[in-house]
């Protein structure tokens, strides 16, 4: 893996922890459904990322995934040998890189001091260490910050935008007028998660749900469900049926009018 630029000699790095986001221009068919904010909640592997992108295309809306932003810091810090498992060190570095996330649900660009990280941050070495980093609070604080400046932004370009993570609907857009809760069997979640592991031969479906099981551990305190979420089992629903039931949960919290 390459390391990133140390920041201290990179001139971007004065405005470090900033969030830019990470396409320039905007989707000029956002524009359809201003002001929309669909949060999409849900563990690992329970279809979230590609349900959350699918409605965006639908309803031709932003996307973001928070889960990025968690990913960026955590191969920021495992490249520079940081001990990710010491909260100390993780908070005091949790502003340093400065981590771009953008919006677009056909390529969602992910960098970190100007690289693209966006295939390096899905890593399973990534994925064990991501659940200690997330849980440390001043980077909740940093990112979750960074997180609703994007929302915000997007909403101001006159946009709409499906954000998805763990705390979308009870922390970072309370006010979001659609939420959705997504769940799968454990077994469905693993295998979901093996298939996108593909080509780390390593990844046997029993350690991924073994793997799976530890990050749900250390998530949980993260994980909550909002009162005004509406919960959907994925585990036996194929992706348009998730797309199709999220649409039209849109269509009738919003009474028609931010959709077709
Ligand atoms: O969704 P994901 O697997 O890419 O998320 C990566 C990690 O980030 C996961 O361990 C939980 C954490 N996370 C979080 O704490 N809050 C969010 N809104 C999104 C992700």
């Amino acid at each position: 893996m390459n390391h990133p630029a140390d920041p201290a000699a990179d001139p971007a790095a004065e405005s470090a922890g900033s969030a830019e986001p990470a396409e320039s221009g905007g989707n000029p068919a956002g524009t359809a459904h201003a002001g929309l904010v669909i949060a999409v909640d849900g563990p690992a592997g329970s279809g979230k990322s590609t349900a959350a992108r699918g409605v965006a295309r639908a309803l031709s809306l932003r996307y973001l995934d928070t889960g990025s932003t968690y990913r960026a810091l955590t191969w920021w810090l495992l490249a520079r040998g940081a001990d990710v498992s010491d909260p100390a060190t993780v908070a005091a570095d949790a502003g340093r890189p400065v981590i771009e996330v953008g919006t677009d649900p056909d390529e969602p660009a992910v960098r970190v001091d100007g690289r693209d990280v966006a295939a390096a941050i899905r890593t399973r070495q990534v994925s064990n260490a991501v659940s200690a980093v997330a849980s440390v609070p001043e980077v909740r604080s940093h990112l979750i910050a960074m997180q609703r400046r994007i929302i915000a932004d997007t909403l101001a370009a006159g946009a709409g935008i499906v954000a998805e993570g763990r705390d979308i609907g009870t922390v970072v857009a309370p006010d979001a007028p659609v939420k959705v809760y997504l769940t799968a069997s454990e077994a469905v979640r693993a295998r979901r998660r093996t298939a996108e592991l593909s080509a780390d031969s390593s990844a046997t479906v029993a350690l991924t749900q073994a793997e799976q099981a530890r990050r749900d551990r250390t998530d949980a305190p993260q994980m909550a469900m909002a009162d005004d979420a509406v919960e959907i089992d994925t585990s036996g629903l194929g992706l348009d049926d998730v797309i199709g039931e999220i649409v039209s949960l849109a269509e009738s919290r919003t009474a028609g009018a931010w959709t077709r």
